[in-house]
This record gives C-alpha cells, sequence and structure tokens, in this order.
C-alpha cells in the first residue's frame, strides 16, 4: 500500500465537506463582495460556485500584488530566441500596460460582457491584452495562430466579438507566419462583422491597416499614455465568464468552453500552492502558447494569482537555437518549476539523446518538470528523470477543467511516480470509471473514465451559449456524471490510467485536433466521394493524423495530384497546426454492415497492433486492402 497520508488528508477533507473546502481556498482571493452561497447546487445545469460574489481577476493578478509591495518584482520574462530578445516587466510596469490598454478598449467601445478575440503569438502584448479585457469585464476568446482563417472565422460567429486584438505576424522557424490576411479573410467569411481591429505592428510585418476598421496599437496606447487614460477594475459577479476558449469537439464546429471569475480564481491559486509546489516570488514556466488551455491557466493566470513570475517563451524546443535552450532558460531565469508536454521532450531527446546539452547549465534552483496535454510516455518520463534528476510529474486534464483532475501533488507531498499514471484524483474530482450501463467497474478494468457531479470551481459551467451541446456533449451519457471522454482505469492504491480517447479527438503534437472536423474538409474535394482520418502513431508527436480517401467514379486525375490537393485544403482550412501531411487513396472503406466506418480497426491495423476482425465486418478483404495502402508509411527495413 502506497503511504498517501498527507495527501489523504487534504482529499479526505475535501469530500467530508466540499462547502468548507473551497470556502476555506477561496480566502486567498481578494473579494469586492463576499458570496451567498459557496456553491448553488439548483443554478444552471449542474450548480455555480460563489454564487452572488462579486470580483475582478484582473485585480487579483496584478493591483493586489503591488498594492502589497511586489510592485518591483518581476510579473512577466520575455525569452523569445526566435527574434533573438527578452525583456523584463515588473508587476507595476505590466498593471500601468494592462491599465492602459483596458482603457483604450473601453474608449474603442468595448464594455463589460463584450467578447473580444485575441488573435497574437507568444509576446507580453497577449498577455495584456488579456488582462486588460479581464479589467473591464470583457470575455477573451484567444485563438491559436496555428488556425487558418476559416477556424478564425467560426470562431467569430460563434463569440460575436466587438474588436479583435491582434498582432501582425507571428514567427515560426523559417517562416513569418502574416496575420493579418488571415484576420481580413476571417472577417470576409464570417457573418457576423467585428466593429474595429486592434493590431500591434511588429518589426518583423508591418501589416496594412484598413482605414475606418484597423487601428494601430502603440498609436492608440501612447496616446492614452499622454493622457494619463486608465481603467480601474470593473466589479464582476464570481459567475460571470472570464474567457471562452475554443476546442476540438467531434464536429468541424469548435466547442466554446466557458470558464468563470471566481471559481476559476481559487481553483488555479490552489493549484499553484499545492499541486506545483510554487510560492509567490518563484519563477514558472509554462513552455505551451497563450491559444492553448495550459496558457490560459498556467502562463497567464496562475502565476500572476499566485504573484509569481512567469516565462513568455517565443521558440521551440528545439532549432532556436537548439536542444539546449530549455536549459538555458532555466537557468538563465531561475526557473523552479517548468510545464510542457511530452513532445517537447521526445523533440529534445531525438535531437540530443546523451542529454550533453543540460551539462553546460545550472540547473540548481530547478526542483520539478510537469507533463499534460498528452499521454507521457514512460521512455521520455524516463529520459527525463534520469538526465535532470529532478521528479518528473505526468498530471491529466483538459481544456474544460483548466486544471488538474488527476495530478501527483508537490506542494502537499510528492506521492511516489508511477511511470504511464498522472497518479490520483485531486480535491474536487471525485473520479469513477464506469462501464456503458453506468456502474462502476473493478479496480483495473478499463471503463469511461468519468467525474462524478458537481465539477470544482474553475471547471466549464456550460458551453458559450449552448446549453443544449453542453448537456449532450458532458452530462447524458452518464447521468450525474461529467463524461471527460477518456478511456482507462484506476488501480488498486487509486492511481488514474488514461489510456485513450472515447471520442474522434486526437492528440497531436499535444495540440487537440478532431478527426471529425478533418473529414469534413477533405470530404469537400470534388474528386472525394467518401473518407476517413484517423490517428496514427507517430514517434515524435505522439499522434498524426492520416486521411483515406475513395474517389468519385469516373476521376481519372493523376492520384498524387489530388491527394497534395487534399493535404493543402486541410492546411488552408484548419491550419498548419493539423499537421495533415498523409493521404492515402483506396478503393474502398472498411465498413459494418449498417454502414459505419470501421476507423478504430483501421486504427490497430496502421499502428501495427492486434487486431478482433469486427463481427459486423461488411467485406474483411477490404482491410487486407488498408494493410497494402499502409505500406506506403512503412520506413525501409
Ligand atoms: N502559428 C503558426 N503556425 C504554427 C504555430 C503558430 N503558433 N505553431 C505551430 N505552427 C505550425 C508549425 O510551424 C508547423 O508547420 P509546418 O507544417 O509548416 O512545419 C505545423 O504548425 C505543425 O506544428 P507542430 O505540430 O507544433 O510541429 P513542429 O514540427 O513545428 O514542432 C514540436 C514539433 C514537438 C517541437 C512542437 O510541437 C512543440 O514544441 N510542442 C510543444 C507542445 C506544446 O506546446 N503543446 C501545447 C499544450 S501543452
Ligand atoms: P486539451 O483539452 O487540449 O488539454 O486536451 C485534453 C485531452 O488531452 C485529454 O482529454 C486527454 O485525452 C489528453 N491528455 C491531457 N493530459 C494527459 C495526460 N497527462 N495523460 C493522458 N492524456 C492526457
Amino acid at each position: 500500500m502506497v503511504d498517501m497520508s498527507k495527501y489523504s488528508e487534504v482529499y479526505g477533507s475535501w469530500k467530508n465537506d466540499p462547502d468548507a473546502f473551497w470556502a476555506a481556498a477561496a480566502r486567498d482571493i481578494d473579494w469586492f463582495k463576499l458570496w451567498d452561497r459557496v456553491f448553488d447546487p439548483y443554478a444552471d445545469e449542474y450548480g455555480r460556485w460563489y454564487v452572488g460574489a462579486e470580483c475582478n481577476t484582473c485585480y487579483n493578478c496584478l493591483d493586489r500584488h503591488v498594492e502589497n509591495g511586489r510592485g518591483g518584482q518581476a510579473a512577466i520574462i520575455y525569452d523569445s530566441p526566435i527574434t533573438d530578445q527578452k525583456q523584463t516587466i515588473s508587476y507595476a510596469e505590466l498593471l500601468d500596460d494592462v491599465a492602459t490598454f483596458a482603457a483604450v478598449l473601453q474608449e474603442n467601445g468595448v464594455g463589460k460582457g463584450d467578447r473580444v478575440v485575441i488573435y497574437m503569438p507568444m509576446v507580453p502584448e497577449a498577455v495584456v491584452a488579456m488582462l486588460a479585457c479581464a479589467r473591464i469585464g470583457a470575455i477573451h476568446s484567444v485563438v491559436f495562430g496555428g488556425f487558418a482563417a476559416s477556424e478564425l472565422a467560426s470562431r467569430i460567429d460563434d463569440a460575436k466579438p466587438k474588436m479583435i486584438v491582434a498582432a501582425s505576424c507571428g514567427i515560426e522557424p523559417g517562416r513569418i507566419v502574416s496575420y493579418k490576411p488571415l484576420i481580413d479573410e476571417a472577417i470576409e467569411i464570417a457573418s457576423f462583422k467585428p466593429d474595429c481591429c486592434i493590431i500591434g505592428q511588429r518589426p518583423q510585418e508591418i501589416a496594412t491597416l484598413i482605414e475606418g476598421r484597423d487601428l494601430d496599437w502603440s498609436v492608440l496606447v501612447n496616446d492614452a499614455r499622454e493622457r494619463n487614460a486608465k481603467a480601474p477594475c470593473t466589479p464582476v459577479l464570481a459567475t460571470d465568464p472570464l474567457y471562452i476558449l475554443y476546442t476540438s469537439g467531434t464536429t468541424g464546429q469548435p466547442k466554446g468552453v466557458v470558464r468563470d471569475n471566481g471559481g476559476h480564481m481559487v481553483a488555479l491559486k490552489w493549484s499553484m500552492q499545492n499541486i506545483y509546489g510554487m510560492d509567490p516570488g518563484d519563477v514558472f514556466w509554462a513552455a505551451s502558447d497563450v491559444g492553448w488551455v495550459v496558457g490560459h491557466s498556467y502562463i497567464v493566470y496562475g502565476p500572476l494569482l499566485h504573484g509569481c513570475t512567469t516565462v513568455v517563451f517565443e521558440g521551440k524546443p528545439v532549432g532556436t537555437p537548439d536542444a539546449g535552450v530549455f536549459w538555458r532558460v532555466i537557468s538563465e531565469h531561475g526557473v523552479k518549476a517548468l510545464f510542457t508536454a511530452p513532445t517537447a521532450f521526445r523533440a529534445i531527446k531525438k535531437e540530443d539523446p546523451g542529454g550533453e546539452l543540460i551539462k553546460s547549465y545550472d540547473l540548481s534552483g530547478f526542483k520539478t518538470l510537469f507533463l499534460a496535454g498528452e499521454r507521457a510516455d514512460p521512455d521520455t518520463l524516463q529520459w527525463a528523470e534520469n538526465n535532470l534528476g529532478v521528479p518528473v510529474i505526468d498530471h491529466w486534464w483538459q481544456t474544460e477543467t483548466g486544471w488538474s483532475i488527476a495530478a501527483n501533488p508537490v506542494g502537499i507531498e510528492i506521492l511516489p511516480v508511477v511511470h504511464g499514471s498522472p497518479t490520483v484524483a485531486m480535491p474536487g474530482y471525485d473520479i469513477q470509471i464506469l462501464d456503458d450501463a453506468c456502474n462502476e467497474v473493478p479496480r483495473g478494468e478499463t471503463g469511461a473514465i468519468s467525474v462524478k457531479l458537481p465539477l470544482p470551481p474553475s471547471c466549464l459551467p456550460t458551453l458559450w451559449q449552448d446549453d443544449q451541446r453542453f448537456r449532450e456533449s458532458y452530462l447524458e451519457d452518464y447521468p450525474g456524471y461529467y463524461k471527460t471522454a477518456d478511456a482507462g482505469y484506476m488501480d488498486e492504491n487509486g492511481y488514474i490510467y488514461v489510456m485513450s480517447r472515447t471520442d474522434d479527438i486526437i492528440n497531436v503534437a499535444g495540440h487537440r485536433l478532431s478527426t471529425g472536423g478533418m473529414e469534413e474538409v477533405v470530404a469537400s474535394h470534388p474528386d472525394v466521394a467518401e473518407c476517413a482520418v484517423i490517428g496514427i502513431a507517430d514517434k515524435l508527436k505522439g499522434q498524426i493524423p492520416a486521411g483515406f480517401i475513395v474517389l468519385n467514379s469516373g476521376v481519372e486525375r493523376d492520384r498524387a495530384k489530388i491527394e497534395g490537393e487534399v493535404v493543402k485544403l486541410v492546411r488552408d482550412k484548419i491550419g498548419p497546426v493539423a499537421a495533415f501531411k498523409t493521404v492515402l487513396t483506396v478503393q474502398r472503406l472498411p465498413k459494418t454492415r449498417s454502414g459505419k466506418i470501421l476507423r478504430g480497426t483501421m486504427r490497430s491495423i496502421a499502428d501495427g497492433g492486434a487486431y478482433k476482425m469486427p463481427p459486423t465486418i461488411d467485406d474483411p478483404a477490404i482491410l487486407d486492402e488498408i494493410k497494402e495502402a499502409l505500406k506506403v508509411l512503412q520506413p525501409p527495413a
């Protein structure tokens, strides 16, 4: 039996009295008005946290630290090996920047409850824009820079933003990603038109601004500074939305995950101390992107709520300039904990298998490595443990939750690390593994990983203006539970093992993507009669998408040409982040007698794993044809 007395005490105290637990945690946040009820089980879809309380997230991230003497401490360290720039911004300076930009937003028509789409790379201005929205009670929706114009357009149509805040470009190794043409195209495609765009011009590419719609960030901010225009914090309800973050759903239409203000602050602040073992003043680095939930929670809100210094890193784990950049950043900025996706470590391990570059840096201040975003493979964990000599902690969560469902709570006690498991349930989460009839399965048996309702603070209360989809996606399959859409098991010590998704979501380099969404795009090619997109195992990215297409009868054009067009179509419609580079033309797709494509079986064949011949298969010979088609992907012996 594993000794987990301290963790058990904390988890038990939550289970005994959840309201008392979350009321105590909420004391670490400054409120303008305290709640009427810690939790109202009758409100909205499954209850709401801190009902009646008033607060402001930006106040808790910035103002209160400055008021309490943290003004001179670094809030942001911007380190951009890709542009060869570094900058340190103190809490006092960041507060000044945010209050000024918040005034600019207000002066340009943005008020409480209005949505603002933010489309920016990893620059401090992205954080300034997010916090400025929070300051005035506007709801931000950050869109990752690797998405194409039509993805941006679908988010614009759903969120209906008053304004878009963007940079002129992002920078990827070897190329500049021009954001402005993507924004112009997205606004063109979208049915909803935002009133204006504020564009931050980067020296690498100056965007052409459209008169009457586009405004220049620097011009507006300089003007506001001259007038000393600054916006105060607008009180919002704890239950008011702070942001909408779109994530892949099972169709091409992304889901707008809503995050509230109060519960989000409480859970993130709690997690910084208890999960990540951070103290105020420590340097925390989440090597992700502000466009993902990891970036929202642990580049921006978590570290700043806790009074830490956060690193905004604009670079890659390899190639900017080499596989030693993570160690350089850790030693140069005194990083105490790094949080990234396993894929980043697989990339580093591939370039520097012996970990030689690690030896050139002083990593004595580095205490813990946290991994999440995809299953952490034991090889990568082992390599990181051997070469870094610090605990390597896998933890499991989702855009929907905003913080860990299962983790190893470093700040409470480090539980024995078991490779392949993100450890145990965090307070707030009653995790149960269910069968299809909604009964708990015995320990060790695989089932649907589910969370008994209610969900804890920070988890999504609903999807943006779509309660119906929220219920259908998460609550209806297992009444009384939240469906994580992950499958796995729990061992006798309560350790969780997250094995696979139960839907069509795949995880490519730590990025969550919908194969259903890709199929919609592939099927739109005029020569494609039908198609299937599956995720196949990849050594570096975990999974990569592969498309199988059946051509319309009578199509005589060169197959390679059509396959190339399909690849381009997905890149143009979804974006480079889909990493969609493999298309195979086949005569037929394997199906059940009722016409369902056997994607799971195709995936098993592609991964070289064992598979059972599905009893309902229409024609077993088609599986051999799929095997044959996949041969082109196999590396030569
Ligand atoms: N803007 C525009 N394009 C972007 C982008 C961005 N912000 N981020 C990625 N892309 C592009 C890449 O340039 C690449 O384009 P290409 O097909 O022209 O080469 C494509 O999207 C796929 O990107 P990615 O899957 O990230 O692959 P990569 O080869 O560029 O890098 C890794 C591989 C492993 C180094 C990289 O995925 C990585 O650093 N991952 C860290 C994981 C992470 O941050 N996860 C987030 C959740 S924690
Ligand atoms: P996202 O919403 O982009 O954070 O992706 C969430 C999904 O990524 C989860 O539902 C899992 O499928 C997967 N995931 C995240 N973290 C882990 C982990 N530590 N282990 C296994 N899968 C993970």
